[in-house]
């Protein structure tokens, strides 16, 4: 898979980006991710990526024309000086015309707001089935609504919180992603993934040493029992989801059942 990220602060994705199993599967070749600099999109002198409100208001928004360009530059693999144009009118580009344009079909291409579909794990396991991932990181008060409807073909939310832009939420994103790719856990974790079938919190988990602070371990999971084991882990699952995320429960919200 290969995602592609926009963002002004490239920096941020270091870490995450270099970190872990998401450093493995970049260097074993089972994700390819390339980080774009918003800026180099830009044509004033100052690099502006925001404006003030038309309307007024507080606050900047970020410019449709940087992030539109932008977006289709990466769509068609194309550098920050070649202009895409429209689908109407394609200019600049050397030899075939684009491919994608702003508004026509064009790659999977996830736009963070907090007003977007909440991040949950359906949405990632679909996520993981495509081949490629345009992740457009917003800052400011928000982004101009023709990059909405022009670049996005998902507009995703990372919680009911605002955040100072997308950049935390598209390295959440690239995290729960990745893991789903071949290869990258390995065959028992994603055996483990499976057992989240059913739209339930997990059960709790225990390790050595056998006694810790006076607290023991569950003696059934000592039993050598397993049927015994997969009941408890069921019965502990169910109560901990109906106190905490009820709503996983009753199908009301949240990560609805099977999302988990
Ligand atoms: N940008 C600001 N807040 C956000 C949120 N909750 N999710 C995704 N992107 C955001």
């Amino acid at each position: 898979m290969r995602i592609d990220v926009l963002t002004i602060f490239p920096g941020y994705f270091a870490g995450p980006l270099d970190t872990s199993l998401v450093a493995t599967a970049r260097a074993r070749g089972a994700v390819d991710v390339r980080l774009h600099d918003l800026r180099d999109w830009t044509t004033d002198r100052h690099r502006s990526v925001d404006d003030a409100p038309y309307g007024g208001g507080a606050g900047m928004v970020m410019r449709g024309d940087v992030l539109v360009a932008a977006a289709e530059s990466v769509w068609n693999d194309l550098p920050p000086s070649a202009t895409v144009g429209t689908a109407a009118a394609p200019a600049d580009v050397d030899g075939a015309p684009p491919r994608y344009v702003a508004g026509g079909p064009r790659p999977r291409t996830v736009v963070f707001t907090p007003r977007g579909r909440p991040l949950t794990q359906a949405l990632v396991r679909e996520l993981a089935d495509e081949d490629r991932l345009v992740l457009v990181c917003g800052r400011y008060e928000g982004i101009d609504e023709r990059v909405h409807e022009l670049v996005a073909t998902d507009e995703v939310s990372l919680g009911d919180y605002v955040l100072m832009g997308g950049e935390v939420a598209a390295a959440a994103m690239v995290e729960a992603v990745v893991r789903l790719l071949p290869g990258v856990l390995g065959n028992a974790a994603s055996a483990a993934e499976e057992s989240f079938e059913g739209g339930l919190l997990e059960h709790p988990l225990y390790t050595r040493p056998p006694e810790l602070r006076g607290r023991t371990v569950p003696p059934v999971l000592t039993s050598g029992d397993h049927a015994a084991v997969a009941a408890w882990r069921r019965a502990r699952a169910e109560e901990r989801t109906r106190a905490v995320r009820p709503d996983l429960l009753d199908g009301t919200g949240g990560a609805g059942p099977e999302e988990v």
